[in-house]
């Protein structure tokens, strides 16, 4: 089926954007502006240990997100990663499309549009590229961008880090809920655990007021872990105001997604998040999902359960989960 893809349309120039994409007032960035003044959590790796373990908690229970410095991910291997990413979406269009997926036939991976399912939703400003990287049994290389030739190497060296911070955040968000270090990962399948990339392309918009880059959600990820290019657009959602997110060079943007939240029975907040399009700027983020299997028990864990903190979530297998928000069914 030809979808119509978000940087064909922005190549147009358009002088309005089509109706699909207006939102309805209310959710319309200009009548929703972010509150000045207020700043996301910014938290060193580097810190000593309890006071990173404090800080991270404390952000991913009252935020539910956080900006992470001294994760030691070189310069240069960020900078390599947006490049192979710009390339491929410079690359013709005709080339992208022979890797278009079919969420809708449960083809996820590759390159994609969001369409719409009926006629009252509204369509989101971004073209993206999905695909897993770990663990390598499940990996699939074919699915990855064949060009540019060093999008592969770039990625799995980028992998291994995304998979040394996922240790690192998990460990202390256990120590964080007082719990061992191993136990957040462990529930999430130890070596087992899934990263997946999600290249997100948001062309320049003609009316970014009234449109959306990404509609408010939450992440069904258990964490996820994003660097932007410099063009800001992300939004969280705290205390019922939106906060724009501040571009750090180099910064690791760090979500708390759903599974998060369900093991620890909302001590830790899956964020509520947007992000913005730009009238003259093309705006890129890499999005790294870290999530169990699909045959993962997820649940609130037992030890956290006791008569003043029942269960506030149910226990069911990951695929199960994805299913149902897929389809928006109620959990
Ligand atoms: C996402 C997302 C935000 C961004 O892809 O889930 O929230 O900044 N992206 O691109
Ligand atoms: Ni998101």
């Amino acid at each position: 089926m030809e979808v119509k893809r978000i940087q064909s349309l922005a190549l147009e120039e358009l002088k309005e954007v089509p109706p699909q994409f207006i939102r309805s007032a209310s959710e319309r960035p200009e009548n929703s502006k972010a509150i000045e003044g207020v700043t996301v959590p910014l938290i060193s790796l580097s810190q000593p240990h309890h006071v990173l373990v404090k800080e991270i908690a404390e952000a991913a229970s009252e935020w539910g997100f956080f900006q992470i410095t001294h994760h030691s991910i070189s310069e240069k291997l960020i900078q390599n990663l947006q490049k192979v990413g710009k390339e491929f979406f410079a690359l013709p269009q005709e080339e992208k499309e022979g890797y278009a997926n079919d969420p809708s036939n449960g083809k996820f991976d590759g390159y994609g549009t969001r369409m719409t399912k009926n006629l009252e939703e509204k369509l989101e400003w971004v073209d993206y590229f999905f695909h897993l990287m770990a663990p390598p049994s499940k990996v699939n290389y074919h699915m990855w961008p064949k060009h540019p030739s060093s999008y592969r190497e770039v990625t799995e060296n980028y992998k291994k880090e995304m998979l040394r911070v996922t240790e690192k955040v998990l460990e202390v968000l256990s120590e964080g809920l007082g719990l061992e270090r191993k136990t957040l990962k462990s529930k999430l399948g130890g070596e087992m655990i899934e990263l997946e990339m999600k290249i997100n392309m948001y062309p320049p918009c003609p009316q970014p007021h009234l449109a959306l880059g990404v509609e408010p959600h939450t992440d069904m990820s258990a964490l996820t872990l994003l660097v932007p290019n410099e063009v800001p657009g992300l939004q969280v959602w705290k205390d019922n105001n939106w906060i724009a997110v501040n571009y750090l060079q180099d910064a690791l943007l760090v979500h708390v997604g759903d599974q998060l939240e369900v093991l620890s029975n909302g001590r830790y907040k899956s964020v509520l998040h947007r992000s913005l399009v730009n009238k003259e700027q093309m705006r890129m983020s890499w999005a790294v999902f870290v999530v169990p299997p699909h045959e993962a028990v997820i649940g609130p864990i037992p030890s956290l359960i006791n008569d003043h903190n029942p269960p506030m979530f149910s226990t069911k297998t990951f695929a199960e989960y994805r299913y149902r928000k897929f389809n928006k069914l109620s959990q």
